[in-house]
């Protein structure tokens, strides 16, 4: 697997080279896949302004390969957004959240005009669901939410110890079978006490490029 994610990595950053200014600035994912985007795009280093990172993790990695790390607010035009998923369906729908960045991921990913999405084959499903679906809640607001999500039919589970880079708490929904990610997304974000919640159906993923044993595949 790891392989795979060197793989969609390096063809993550061939899809964005060609298109690379000096003043290019790059939104950058998190977790192990994006995290072998950041060292393929690396090697580029001078080609490209710097970037906007989803995370702490994430801008601690690129700040160690020598890439600036810009606030989004500085930033006026965001061509690509790179980033990983938890789980994909062919709609390009994503369950994202699995390293409790969503909430960062969701807004870059906002922002940017292409939003690439890099995984190997494991994560692409019929349904999504079977991926607990994280959902960043405000502390005080925790059982509140938990409360509401049993009565949408899901089981939420409290990622303990767990505090995202906001200062905000995971609940992870499981037992889901989610036949319409974009009502579902949209039911969540109407509870009083949710930031986020790692359903990317509002905004899918406009590429998804798959690590495969026989090659990366590209679905669009
Ligand atoms: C981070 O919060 C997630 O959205 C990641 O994109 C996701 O967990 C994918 O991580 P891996 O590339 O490590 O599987």
């Amino acid at each position: 697997q790891d392989e795979l994610k060197q793989a969609v990595g390096q063809a993550a950053v061939d899809i964005l080279l060609p298109t690379l200014e000096d003043k290019s600035i790059i939104g950058v994912g998190t977790g192990s896949t994006a995290n072998c985007f950041i060292d393929a795009l690396a090697r580029h280093k001078g080609f490209f302004d710097g970037a906007v990172a989803s995370s702490q993790a994430t801008a601690d990695r690129l700040k160690g390969h020598g890439i600036p790390v810009y606030d989004l607010n500085s930033v006026h035009q965001l061509d690509y957004y790179v980033d990983g998923a938890d789980e994909a369906n062919k709609h390009l729908e994503l369950i994202k959240g699995g390293g409790a960045a969503l909430t960062r991921e969701k807004i870059v990913a906002a922002v940017a005009n292409t939003f690439i999405c890099i995984a190997d084959e494991s994560k692409l499903v019929s349904t999504l669901g079977e991926f607990p679906l994280p959902v960043e809640v405000i502390p005080m607001a925790r059982s509140h939410v938990a409360r509401e999500i049993v009565k949408l039919g899901g089981d939420p589970v409290y990622r303990e110890g767990c505090v995202t880079d906001n200062g905000n708490v995971i609940l992870d929904v499981h037992n889901m079978q989610i036949h319409d990610p974009r009502k579902l997304e949209e039911q969540l974000n109407a509870i009083v006490g949710v930031v986020c919640n790692g359903l990317f159906a509002a905004r899918p993923a406009d590429i998804l490029l798959l690590g495969t044993a026989s090659g990366v595949q590209t679905l669009k």
